[in-house]
């Protein structure tokens, strides 16, 4: 665990960190390499390209393995339109959770909105592969800096290009079940509360709106929530941060309705979160 504490720790200053982390020697050799086989290798190429398993994807992760954080994979837990994630070991033995994005021409296009606007990201890059790096070191960084105020996300571990290590929420080899996968989730009245909790927290401490909060992207484990999938948070200051926040607000009370509570103070609520006087 030490190396994954200094990981944490360390001090990055925001754009150098991106700079290094998508641009990489391997990347450039590679590009040039493949130019040259380009005739010979199209097809066989863009097949593999469009899985996440592509050639650079595999070579990272050997990579991570062989002198990385990772011992082994150990197999599938969701497999979705930008990202697989994969249940696996690190060298002490511990369950990691590996998130891979698919380095995807349309995927790279929606997120396009979430970057452009935030203060974070001055050079957004035009390749589709740096992109999704970018994107990666994104939902990185969101956790580092949801997690660093106490809340309740996968503890960051590791970011390379298109391969995000971060802590397995589950019960040995049973990942944690989303909220709208539990027929009867305990307490409802303190999960409500814990939730709203977290979307102020989110704002006041740590600058983000989540952008793509709802029972889909909540874990629940040991009866508490457990917030993933921040890839797409923004900082505070986005032109749509708080358009955002209102989706983020609604869709929560949305389902919380479902499970019989009653909400009616969205407005009061957002702006409490915002901080402002109505
Ligand atoms: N840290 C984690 N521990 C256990 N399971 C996870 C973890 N992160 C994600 N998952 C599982 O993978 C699924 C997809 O992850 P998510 O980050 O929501 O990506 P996306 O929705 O973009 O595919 C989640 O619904 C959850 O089942
Ligand atoms: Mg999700």
């Amino acid at each position: 665990m030490k190396e994954q504490e200094d990981d944490i720790n360390k001090e990055d200053n925001d754009e150098d960190y991106l700079e290094s982390s998508i641009i990489t020697d391997d990347l450039e050799k590679n590009t040039i390499d493949r130019r040259r086989i380009k005739k010979e290798n199209f097809s066989k190429k863009r097949a593999a390209v469009e899985s996440v398993f592509d050639e650079r994807t595999v070579f990272q992760l050997n990579k991570l393995i062989i002198n990385g954080p990772l011992d082994k994979i150990e197999g599938l837990i969701s497999a979705g339109k930008e990202a697989n994630v994969y249940l696996a070991y690190d060298r002490k033995g511990n369950e990691v959770a590996v998130k891979i994005y698919k380095i995807d021409r349309n995927t790279s296009k929606w997120m396009m909105k979430y970057i452009i606007g935030d203060r974070r990201f001055k050079k957004i890059p035009k390749n589709v592969a740096k992109l999704i790096f970018l994107w990666a070191s994104k939902e990185y960084k969101n956790l580092k800096r949801a997690y660093k105020v106490g809340l309740n996300v996968p503890k960051p571990i590791h970011i390379k290009n298109n391969i995000l290590i971060m802590q397995y929420i589950g019960s040995g080899k049973t990942p944690a079940p989303i909220l709208k996968d539990v027929k009867n989730p305990k307490n409802i009245d303190e999960l409500f509360q814990d939730v709203m909790v977290f979307i102020k927290k989110l704002y006041q401490k740590a600058n983000l709106v989540h952008g793509d909060l709802s029972e889909f992207n909540i874990l629940y484990h040991n009866d508490k929530a457990i917030f993933i999938d921040i890839s797409q948070a923004v900082d505070v200051q986005h032109p749509k941060a708080e358009d955002f926040l209102v989706r983020d607000i609604q869709n929560i009370i949305n389902y919380f309705n479902k499970l019989g509570i009653t909400f009616t103070e969205l407005e009061k609520f957002y702006y409490e979160v915002i901080n402002k006087e109505v």
